[in-house]
């Protein structure tokens, strides 16, 4: 990874640590208009090209004509049009993100520099008009970047505060969280890091990757994990994924059987499966919100990114995107009113706010006093423990289903929101089983 964006990641660290998504906001809104032109480059500072002449994606086309043709599908590639059918073409304020290099020895206008109108490669990758003409000296090889600060140069301010939602929450800080824990190896990777993710996949195309490790991983849960940044999927707003199968990728227990502790299983309890009946057999309840993923819908994101406009955005009160992927985080209504209005957008069309309110504050409370009045029966240090070696070999296996029900249901984190009738069908096997053993 580069200077730069080690430089731009410890800002983030710091932004993130004033807590509030407004007071990262302000934060970052506090750069001005026009963002450094990644890849501007020549100081070393980068780490980038050492070209100082923008090319225009035009020139790139011959050799790299895929993703080019992708790229032209994307709105990035028409960015400039979109200021000019609102008679905003020549605003020098809007410039800066919707075009290649602007007061940067790169665009003009549309008259002076055709070639570098919309959000180009260049934007992307850095000036590359030497490696263009150069393509075999890999000194001067463009930068590839994965980092969301790359995007954030652009997305960011209180009119598509993208980023800045994003640097609030946890995929931000995937990395940090997984090396934190113990049990922590490369393996886990596969769902923490997106420099691990891209190198796996690149080297299914090639050999001589280098594949990061736990240590030497630079990247959390950033923009491409979920976009592709040159488009070319056939997916809206360039989802890497059908919406529908975005989340249950790293949101799932796998393959977790009895005996095994189940860890993030979001995936299986929205479709309704993955607990286990009294009798070990699978414990399969479907509820109409498992409808939203069944149905090739848009599943965790119905819910869980969920964008608003307000009235007159600005940095105390942004428009909202979706991406802080928890619209019912208590910083996040809390920062304002109207984001306080509008946590329950998602359930709109099926429940009433007011409605979605009251039934999910009464079913939490009874499945978190469910959930709490278990715990003590699979807590070692609890006198309520039941010590598995003091059992009969059935009585073990019917320990090991209602501890894996009890512990599905707490690690699934939504509190039966996810699933009602699974939540409740998993408790009432663990319950009916630790009653048994108990003699209650
Ligand atoms: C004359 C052919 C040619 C032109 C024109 C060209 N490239 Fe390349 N580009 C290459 C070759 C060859 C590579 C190396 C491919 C590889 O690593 O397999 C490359 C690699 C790249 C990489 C990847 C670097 C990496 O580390 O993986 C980027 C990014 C890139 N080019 C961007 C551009 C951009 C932007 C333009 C237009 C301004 C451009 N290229 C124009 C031939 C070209
Ligand atoms: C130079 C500024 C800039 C950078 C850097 C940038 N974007 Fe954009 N992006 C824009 C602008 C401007 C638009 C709006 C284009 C339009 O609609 O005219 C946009 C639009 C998009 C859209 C389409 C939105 C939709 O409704 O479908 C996606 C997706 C997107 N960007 C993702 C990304 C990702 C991912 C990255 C980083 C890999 C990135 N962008 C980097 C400026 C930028
Ligand atoms: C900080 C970078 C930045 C600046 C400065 C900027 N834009 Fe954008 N603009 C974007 C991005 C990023 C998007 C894509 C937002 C999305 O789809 O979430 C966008 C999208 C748009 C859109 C598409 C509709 C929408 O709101 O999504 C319009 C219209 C627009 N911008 C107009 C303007 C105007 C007018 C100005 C100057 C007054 C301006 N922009 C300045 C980054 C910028
Ligand atoms: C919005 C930002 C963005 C734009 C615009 C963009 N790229 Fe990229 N490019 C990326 C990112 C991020 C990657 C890393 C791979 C990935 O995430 O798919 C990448 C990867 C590449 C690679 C290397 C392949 C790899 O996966 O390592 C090449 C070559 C490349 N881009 C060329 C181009 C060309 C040519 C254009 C213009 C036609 C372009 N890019 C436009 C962000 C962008
Ligand atoms: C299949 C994808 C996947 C794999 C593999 C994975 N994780 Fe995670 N991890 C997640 C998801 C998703 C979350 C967030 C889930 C949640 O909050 O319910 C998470 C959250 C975490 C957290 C923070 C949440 C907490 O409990 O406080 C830690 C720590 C963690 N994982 C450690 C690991 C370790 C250690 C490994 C490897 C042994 C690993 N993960 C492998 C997907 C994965
Ligand atoms: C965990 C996956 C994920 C990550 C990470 C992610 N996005 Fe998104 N993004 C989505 C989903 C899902 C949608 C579509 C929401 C919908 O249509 O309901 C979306 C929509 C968008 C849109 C178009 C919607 C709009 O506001 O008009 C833009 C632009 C965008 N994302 C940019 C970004 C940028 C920039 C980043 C990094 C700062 C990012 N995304 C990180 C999943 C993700
Ligand atoms: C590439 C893997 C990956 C994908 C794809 C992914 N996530 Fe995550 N998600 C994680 C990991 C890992 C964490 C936990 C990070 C930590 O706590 O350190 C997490 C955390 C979360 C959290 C916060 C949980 C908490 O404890 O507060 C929510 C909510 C969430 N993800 C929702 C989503 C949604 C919605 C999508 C799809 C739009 C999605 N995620 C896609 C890996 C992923
Ligand atoms: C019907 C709406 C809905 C759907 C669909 C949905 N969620 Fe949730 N989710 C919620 C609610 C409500 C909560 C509880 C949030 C709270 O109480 O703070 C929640 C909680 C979570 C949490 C725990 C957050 C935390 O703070 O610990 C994660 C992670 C999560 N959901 C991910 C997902 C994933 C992944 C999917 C898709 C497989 C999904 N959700 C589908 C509504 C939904
Ligand atoms: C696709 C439509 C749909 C969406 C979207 C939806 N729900 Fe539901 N939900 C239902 C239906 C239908 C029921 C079952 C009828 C009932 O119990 O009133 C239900 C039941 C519930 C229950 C269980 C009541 C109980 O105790 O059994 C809760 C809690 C709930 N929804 C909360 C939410 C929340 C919060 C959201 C948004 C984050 C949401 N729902 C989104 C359709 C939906």
């Amino acid at each position: 990874m580069n200077a730069r964006n080690s430089l731009v990641r410890s800002v983030t660290f710091l932004a993130t640590s004033v807590g509030l998504v407004v007071g990262s906001l302000s934060f970052i809104a506090g750069c001005s208009s026009v963002p450094p032109a990644p890849g501007d480059g020549g100081d070393g500072t980068n780490g980038g090209p050492t070209s100082t002449k923008f090319a225009g994606a035009d020139t790139c086309m011959p050799c790299h004509s895929g993703m080019h043709a992708n790229w032209q599908a994307t709105p990035h590639a028409t960015a400039l049009g979109t200021l000019e059918a609102i008679g905003q073409g020549e605003n020098a304020a809007c410039l800066g993100c919707h075009t290649v290099g602007f007061n940067d020895d790169g665009f003009v206008s549309r008259a002076e520099t055709p070639a570098l109108a919309g959000v180009q490669c260049e934007n992307c990758h850095g000036a590359s008009a030497d490696h263009a003409a150069n393509p075999g000296d890999l000194a001067i090889r463009p930068f590839v970047d994965l980092s969301a600060a790359l995007c954030g140069t652009c997305h960011t301010d209180a009119h598509h505060p993208t980023f800045d939602e994003w640097q609030h929450s946890k995929h931000a800080t995937a990395l940090e969280g997984l090396r934190s824990n113990p049990f922590a190896q490369d393996t886990c990777l596969k769902c923490h890091s997106q420099d691990y993710r891209h190198a796996v996949e690149e080297q299914e195309g090639e050999s001589g990757v280098v594949v990061p490790t736990l240590a030497t991983a630079q990247l959390s849960i950033e923009c491409a994990t979920c976009h592709a940044p040159h488009g070319g999927v056939a997916q809206d707003h360039q989802l890497r994924q059908p919406i529908a199968s975005l989340c249950g990728e790293c949101h799932t227990q796998e393959e977790a059987e009895l005996g095994d502790t189940p860890h993030h299983p979001q995936l299986e309890m929205l479709t309704g499966i993955g607990a286990f009946d009294a009798d070990g057999s699978g414990l399969e309840l479907t509820h109409v919100h498992s409808g939203l993923a069944a149905s090739g819908g848009a599943a965790c994101a119905q819910c869980h990114v969920v964008g608003h406009e307000v009235e007159e955005p600005n940095e105390g009160n942004p428009n909202v995107t979706g991406h802080t992927f928890n619209p019912f985080d208590s910083e996040i209504t809390a920062a304002s009113p109207e984001h306080q209005a509008e946590q329950y957008t998602g359930c709109r069309g099926c429940h009433t706010d007011s409605v979605a309110n009251e039934l999910r504050v009464t079913l939490q409370t009874d499945l978190a006093a469910r959930l709490d009045a278990l715990a003590p029966f699979f807590d070692v240090s609890s006198t309520s423990f039941i010590d598995a070696d003091t059992l009969s070999a059935v009585d073990q296996a019917r320990l090991a289903t209602a501890k894996f029900d009890f512990q599905f249901v707490a690690a699934d984190g939504s509190n039966g929101v996810h699933n009602p009738a699974l939540s409740r069908g998993a408790l009432d096997v663990a319950e009916q089983i630790v009653n048994d053993l108990t003699g209650q």
